[in-house]
């Protein structure tokens, strides 16, 4: 007797289920998207007791006949492909026939639709998957779903839902998702008969972005400069270096339209930011890549939340490099904003000479005595060596700054070549003092600027050792003993080949016999107990790193690390005159604003800002 059977219809719908409605929010999802491809202008969502007992989706779209209508509950009838070659260049958002029937199988469903040119409209009323009711119906044109008791008929999967609140949670995130990625798209929410947003149509993904998370984020993002290649464009936000989030729900990754998830993208994210972005925390990003819908292989995960890339490396490359230049162009634009005067510019004529504008404030003067001077790079072992730099005399306030850098002279090589054709023009901001014995506070333009010292000189540190390491080669300290390290064949195998990359970041290791090696030296910042432990670690960092750039960003990585412990730390007094001298050198850093573990060095609070917490402004 055969012991195989076909599954009755209800049944095998409520197996796909599983795969395609996880939740609420994967209810929201899937009509959303429906209404998306049937051309929506105007998407209004209902939601109650987080989804669980309602989720309404009414669009504006070109509705169904009543064909149509009967048709689209069935599995596997589809509008949007006709044969599997479509499948190879999908340009809609659905294409498997699976949401509705999955969802009507696994709660009460009502479907109302209307054709813009029809009389009457089609109503469908669906239990479990079996259609009870089909009659004449619908108002206004487009299409309008009813879920109701969702999982009513499986209650083990209810079990599995969460509290109210976090099914409400994870609905408004897939909305936000959906409205950022169709800023074109007018976006209700209703919660329990609350009006969550009303996001107005025909909006630009900069007043998208500003309507749901608020004009302060706005302002911290960057905008993503356009083409990368030409087989993939990318635009959208980012936000600028120092800006971070403990979680993902902030990283929006849209590809030809579509919200994914993809640990490449998030990735060649993080590896764009690099020192930019704190560990632990996660970038924000508004990113939209745009490729040949042939590309992109929609159809590999139940949800439609991820893709396969034919060229992953290409993307990867692509978005990599796209971060890094927009992180770059950030720092031009805000450096501009950073030195717009003061005050506006006084109306009798101004000397030609353009003079730094940095001073302290008169009334405010510097305690002597304990205070200490910014321990510096020495000239060739790159450590603290606070003793090469030349004495400044300063004491009390300085009416103004010479002109920068108080090392330049002497044996201490110049650190900063590319300063001699483009001086920092004036530079408007004013010191005003230094607040517990690590926060510089200053006026600029906009308001009031907070620095961390400490960050601040990390960041200095770290790029004057990063120059030096590409114009002079990562300085090196040779070991008292060579050591002998021994490595597994297939390490050692990697070793050989890598051999060149390990010299050019300053340690100096030859064969020395059959998968044995010495090293006599190692970078001089470095401060390393036991070199061969330093190098099993630098293997298998650099193993797992997965392309050329990796060497670089390992030495990098190394640099931060020593220079956070180099720098001056929180509660170390500071004179007035390296106070000047650190912001001077900070603002002329590539990437100013955060320290080389991604922390922010400033923070800007705006006049704007006081005035409201003042109450003077509403
Ligand atoms: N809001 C809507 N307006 C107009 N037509 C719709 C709407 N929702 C669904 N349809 C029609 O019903 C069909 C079935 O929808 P369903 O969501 O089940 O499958 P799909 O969107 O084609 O693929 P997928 O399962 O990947 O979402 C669609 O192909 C579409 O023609
Ligand atoms: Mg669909």
């Amino acid at each position: 007797m055969g012991r195989i059977r076909l599954l009755p219809e209800t049944v095998a719908s409520q197996v796909a289920a599983g795969e395609v409605v996880e939740r609420p929010a994967s209810v929201v999802k899937e009509l959303i998207e429906n209404s998306l491809d049937a051309g929506a202008r105007n998407i209004n969502v209902g939601i109650r007791r987080g989804g669980i007992s309602l989720v309404r989706v009414i669009d504006d779209g070109w509705g169904m006949d009543r064909d149509d209508a009967l048709l689209s509950l069935e599995r596997h009838a589809t509008s949007k492909i006709r044969s599997a070659v479509d499948l190879q260049a999908i340009d809609t958002l659905g294409f498997r026939g699976e949401a509705l029937p999955s969802i009507a199988s696994v709660s009460r469903f009502r479907l109302t639709t209307r054709e813009p040119g029809a009389i009457a409209g089609t109503e469908i009323l669906v239990n479990g998957g079996k259609i009870d009711v089909v009659r004449d119906g619908g108002e206004a044109p487009g299409t309008q779903i009813e879920v109701r008791s969702l999982f009513y008929n499986l209650p083990a999967r209810r079990k599995f839902l969460r509290s109210e609140n976090t099914e409400s949670r994870n609905i408004e995130h897939q909305i936000h998702l959906q409205a950022i990625g169709h800023p074109e798209i007018g976006f209700w929410l209703m919660r329990d008969d609350r009006i969550l947003f009303q996001l107005p149509g025909t909006a630009t993904l900069e007043h998208r972005i500003r309507d749901l998370y608020g004009v302060e984020l706005l302002q911290r993002l960057v905008e993503v400069n356009g083409a990368a290649s030409p087989k993939i464009r990318i635009s959208g936000f980012i936000g600028q270096a120092g800006l971070s989030r403990q979680n993902r729900s902030q990283q929006l990754v849209f590809v030809n339209g579509r919200a994914i998830e993809s640990s490449l993208i998030t990735g060649a994210v993080r590896e764009g930011y690099h020192t930019a972005l704190m560990k632990g925390q996660y970038p924000v990003t508004f990113l939209f890549l745009e490729l040949d819908p042939g590309a992109v292989d929609v159809n590999v995960h139940p949800a439609k939340r991820e893709v396969r890339f034919r060229d992953p490396n290409g993307v990867r490359e692509a978005v990599v490099r796209c971060i890094q230049q927009t992180l770059e162009h950030a720092r031009a634009d805000w450096q501009e904003k950073f030195r717009a005067p003061i005050r506006p510019a006084p109306a009798a004529p101004v000397s030609a000479q353009a003079v730094p504008d940095l001073h302290l404030r008169p009334e405010v003067t510097a305690p002597e005595a304990t205070n200490r001077e910014l321990p510096h790079l020495g000239a060739v072992a790159g450590v603290a060596d606070p003793d090469r730099v030349q004495r400044s005399d300063f004491v009390g306030p300085a009416p103004r700054l010479p002109e920068r850098h108080l090392e330049s002279a002497g044996e201490v090589p110049a650190l900063h070549p590319q300063e001699r054709d483009t001086k920092p023009a004036q530079q408007h901001f004013e010191i005003i003092g230094v607040l517990s014995k690590l926060y510089v506070l200053m006026e600029n333009a906009n308001g009031l600027v907070l620095v961390d010292q400490h960050a601040a000189h990390e960041r200095v540190l770290f790029e004057e050792l990063r120059r030096r390491m590409e114009q002079q080669g990562v300085p090196t300290q040779k070991l008292l003993l060579p050591q002998i390290f021994d490595a597994p064949p297939r390490d050692a195998d990697w070793i050989e080949h890598n051999l060149p990359v390990l010299q050019r970041m300053g340690i100096g290791i030859e064969s020395f016999g059959p998968d044995t090696f010495k090293i006599d030296s190692l970078p001089s910042f470095l401060d390393v107990s036991d070199a061969a432990q330093f190098m099993r670690k630098v293997i298998d960092d650099l193993k797992s790193a997965t392309n050329n750039a990796s060497a670089m960003r390992l030495g990098e990585e190394m640099i931060a690390k020593t220079v956070c412990r180099h720098a001056v730390k929180a509660n170390d007094p500071l004179r007035y005159p390296e106070v000047e001298k650190l912001i001077r050198d900070l603002l002329d850093c590539d990437l100013p604003y955060c320290c080389p573990h991604g922390r922010p060095t400033m923070i800007q609070i705006s006049l704007a800002e006081l005035e409201k917490k003042f109450g003077r402004k509403v």
